[in-house]
Order: C-alpha cells, then sequence, then structure tokens
C-alpha cells in the first residue's frame, strides 16, 4: 500500500493532553491512516519530522472570521498559526442568518459592511464557504443580536413575545441545518436590553437540537460575578454547556478578580457543563465604546470611519492634538475600533491556565491596524506562555486548542491525533515557534510553523504560503 504522505520520525502531541511520544504517521485521502514507531510502506510524500511535533490542527473556538474566509480564502493569518478550524459568529455577531436592511449595527459592523451579509439561512452560509473552498474548515454558532436584528424594529429594548418566537423559529431552522450553538454578546448596547428571560426562551432550542451556548457576558468590569451567574442560569435552564468567551476581568478597578471568577467556575462545574476561551495578551479589542473610555490604561484607536488617518494612535495623542477631552474625541472618531489595554497579565495567566480554558483568538480580520491576536495567538500560547514562562507544559497548551475544543464545540473526528480521525495537522519547530506580530507590527505570519494539513491537503508550508485550500462547512 502507498499513502499520500508520511510524516517519519516526528514527536507525537496527539491534543488529548497525554504525553508526547515519537512515531511515524502516514495519511491517505483526508484521513489519518496509520500511527507507528516505524512505518515502512511507502508515500507519495515524505516529510522528514525530526525534532519537530506534529500535533492535531488547532481550533479556534473564537473568531469573527465570518465574512472573511469567504472573501479572502486563503485565510493566511490563521493557517498561518497552524489553525485548521474557525468557529464564527461569537459574541452575538454571526453571518450566518443575519439580514440587514440599511445599516449593519455596532458590532456587527466588526464583520463587514451591508453588501456583505448575504446568508439569510445557515444552508446558503455553508453553500457560500463551500463555494469559497477556503484553506480552513468553518463552523458557525448563531448570534443573539443577528437574531434581534432580524425580528425586531428598535434593538434597545427587551424582545416582545411574539419576536422571541421569530427568533426561536428561526434559530431551530439554523440548529437543525448544522449550527454549532447560540453565541449572546450581552454588554454590547444591542443586546443589553435583553432579559435574561429573552435568551432562556432561545436556550430551550439549544437543549432540543443539543447546541451549546456561547457569551460575551452582559459585563466583564465589576458586576462580573452577577453576569457569569446570567449565563450559568441560562445554561441550566437551557440544560446545555456553557462557554465563557474570552474571560477576563476588565478595568482597572476589576484587576486581580479572576481569583473570585474561577473559584465561582469551579463551585459551579461540580453541578454543570460551564468552561471559557481566552486570547494570551492583556489588551483587548473591540469597537469603540464610549462605556469604556477611561485615563486609567491606554486605549489605541484601530480605525474611525469620519478619521481613517488616526489609526495606531492612542486616543490620548487624539485628544491632545485637537485640544479637547477623551470623551469629546471619542465621540468624534465614532464609529471606530480600539484596543484596551484594560487587563492585569496575572489574570490573564490565571485564565489561561484554568483546567477547562480553550484558546481562541478574537482576531478581527477588517481592522486596518489589528489587534496581534489577529495573527499571533495560537504560537503566542505555544512559545511565549508554554515554553518561555512554563506556564503548563506544550501538551497541556496542544490539548487548549485541539481536543478540548473539539469535544467542546462537538466537532467529530477532529481534534486529535488519532488512527482515522481527519488529517487536520500542524508540523512545527517547538525550539522556534513563536508569536510576531506585535502590537506595532501586527500583521506578521507566526515563526516555526513548518506545514499545516487541512482534510489531508498540504496547506502552508516553510516559505509562508497557502498552497492549498481544502476547509469544509462543519456542522454539528
Ligand atoms: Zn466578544
Ligand atoms: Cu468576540
Amino acid at each position: 500500500m502507498k499513502f499520500d504522505y508520511l510524516f517519519r520520525n516526528v514527536t507525537v502531541i496527539d491534543g488529548s493532553g497525554g504525553p508526547e511520544y515519537r512515531a511515524d504517521v502516514a495519511i491517505q485521502g483526508d484521513r489519518i491512516a496509520e500511527i507507528a514507531p516505524s512505518i515502512s510502506a511507502e508515500a507519495r510524500y515524505e516529510i522528514d519530522g525530526t525534532d519537530r511535533v506534529l500535533a492535531p490542527g488547532f481550533i479556534d473556538v473564537h473568531t469573527h472570521d465570518d465574512i472573511n474566509v469567504i472573501r479572502m480564502p486563503e485565510y493566511l493569518p490563521k493557517i498561518s498559526q497552524g489553525i485548521t478550524t474557525v468557529i464564527v459568529g461569537n459574541c452575538g455577531i454571526s453571518a450566518a442568518i443575519a439580514s440587514m436592511k440599511e445599516t449593519v449595527p455596532d458590532p456587527m459592523n466588526l464583520l463587514g459592511d451591508v453588501e456583505h451579509f448575504i446568508y439569510p439561512t445557515v444552508a446558503a452560509y455553508a453553500e457560500a464557504v463551500e463555494a469559497a473552498s477556503p484553506a480552513v474548515n468553518v463552523g458557525t454558532l448563531i448570534g443573539h443580536t443577528a437574531l434581534r436584528n432580524n425580528h425586531m424594529d428598535d434593538l434597545f429594548r427587551a424582545a416582545t413575545a411574539e419576536e422571541i418566537d421569530g427568533m426561536r423559529g428561526q434559530l431551530r431552522l439554523a440548529l437543525q441545518q448544522g449550527a454549532l450553538g447560540l453565541s449572546t454578546g450581552l454588554a454590547y448596547a444591542t443586546a443589553f436590553h435583553s432579559s435574561t428571560e429573552e435568551v432562556m426562551a432561545l436556550a430551550e432550542e439549544l437543549a432540543a437540537e443539543k447546541g451549546i451556548y456561547t457569551t460575551h457576558l452582559r459585563s466583564e468590569f465589576e458586576p462580573i460575578l452577577e453576569a457569569l451567574d446570567e449565563a450559568f442560569r441560562i445554561g441550566r435552564h437551557g440544560k446545555v454547556p456553557v462557554v465563557v468567551s474570552h474571560h477576563k476581568c476588565a478595568g482597572a478597578k476589576n484587576w486581580g478578580r479572576t481569583v473570585e471568577t474561577l473559584k465561582l467556575f469551579d463551585k459551579v462545574r461540580e453541578q454543570q457543563d460551564v468552561s471559557c476561551d481566552c486570547y494570551p495578551y492583556s489588551a483587548s479589542s473591540s469597537t469603540l465604546d464610549m462605556k469604556q473610555i477611561t485615563d486609567e490604561f491606554d486605549i489605541i484607536i484601530t480605525w474611525s470611519e469620519p478619521h481613517p488617518e488616526v489609526a495606531g494612535q492612542s486616543l490620548k495623542q487624539i485628544a491632545q492634538s485637537w485640544s479637547m477631552s477623551l470623551h469629546e474625541a471619542g465621540k468624534l472618531l465614532m464609529p471606530a475600533g480600539a484596543i484596551y489595554y484594560n487587563m492585569d497579565e496575572r489574570d490573564v495567566r490565571r485564565v489561561l491556565s484554568y483546567p477547562v480554558t480553550m484558546v481562541g483568538s478574537d482576531g478581527l480580520p477588517n481592522d486596518p491596524m489589528p489587534h496581534p491576536r489577529l495573527w499571533g495567538a495560537f504560537p503566542r500560547v505555544l512559545g511565549h506562555y508554554s515554553r518561555d514562562e512554563k506556564l503548563f507544559p506544550l501538551t497541556v497548551a496542544v490539548h487548549k486548542m485541539t481536543g478540548m475544543s473539539a469535544a467542546r464545540f462537538q466537532l467529530p473526528e477532529r481534534g486529535l491525533l488519532k488512527r482515522g480521525y481527519y488529517a487536520d495537522l500542524v508540523l512545527f519547530d517547538p525550539e522556534t515557534v513563536r508569536d510576531v506580530a506585535s502590537f506595532s507590527d501586527p500583521q506578521q505570519p507566526a515563526a516555526g510553523i513548518e506545514a499545516v494539513m487541512v482534510n489531508g491537503v498540504m496547506s502552508y508550508g516553510r516559505d509562508k504560503q497557502v498552497i492549498g485550500r481544502a476547509g469544509r462547512f462543519l456542522r454539528r
């Protein structure tokens, strides 16, 4: 028998969290055909993996790549990190099922412009993904804010019973067509006015179809314990797993409080299925929010519709040169995007090393000056946090990006390096892997990622070029 690919003498980190081992790994078609100490059969292509790690392709569980994977299917920012699957539709905003009227409400504008929202069903979105054939696999959540925008004339109030019925019907159909679950972005003004009961009603649909609930909490600032409690209550009501998105304690007054939040996780985990994702940086990024403007930490403007020329400057600099207050300057910049240096490094480390934390980039692919997490999140965990800072072993780092994520998001036969599983794989050098993207130069492919395979197709190599596009739409 002749295999398609043979990785020789690699160090296998299989994604389960278990110990690494030496092996040869053979690929046939889109599957892992054999793993053995030594494989004598021939292969069309052989890759020497001496001193290299072969791991399952990374799963980016928190992205806003909905539209970009279709418009720019090479998707270099992600494939260059070793990512082979992205989960889109996070933070309450999804391109799938969203229909736009004249304007795109904040924060759905992170995804694209009016003319890009052309996928009224999950089936239509899936078809577009398959037609574009992106480099990475794509699975989608359904955004609560997108549902609200479809069924309500005013987002700054709670939904009526009739509107909730409309949302439920659309969510049900979306889940039946393969959506992975529901996401909310309750902190954003466009969802903040929804009641807990509104989300609970939607969670009932999740239970019937066994979807998951992911949430950008109602607050990541001082009321965070109350916000976590609300998320967990929604999960209990729907009897569904809860994933807290990009868990953090934001704002100077809140620093250090992940001790409390993780203690709450510990307690709740005894009774229900809750977990979280996290990006490995102490600065956040989103649209510019007047409520988050403060002089307690730096805020960098990443884009501004009326003032594109200030992208990359701090709000403080801009306000000074315009001789006005931070708030006045903020108002003139809207709509805009920002990076907020609003976290404590010790909180980031605590959350990242928590046993049920997955890695998600939360990268914003449309920003002209994006937060470096878009290009660097995964190699930063492998290089900076695991190897250099010794926060946890490499096997744990990989588990948080693969096996744990596939199990949570119900992606069958992915996330583990196992015979018969899909050949989504990344070969990297554990000595040199690192994030190159920085805040001042954020659009840089990582170092040390040597080969990335998606569904058995070699997709990215040492010359940092995309050489294959074999991503699929992943249905629950
Ligand atoms: Zn979010
Ligand atoms: Cu997000």
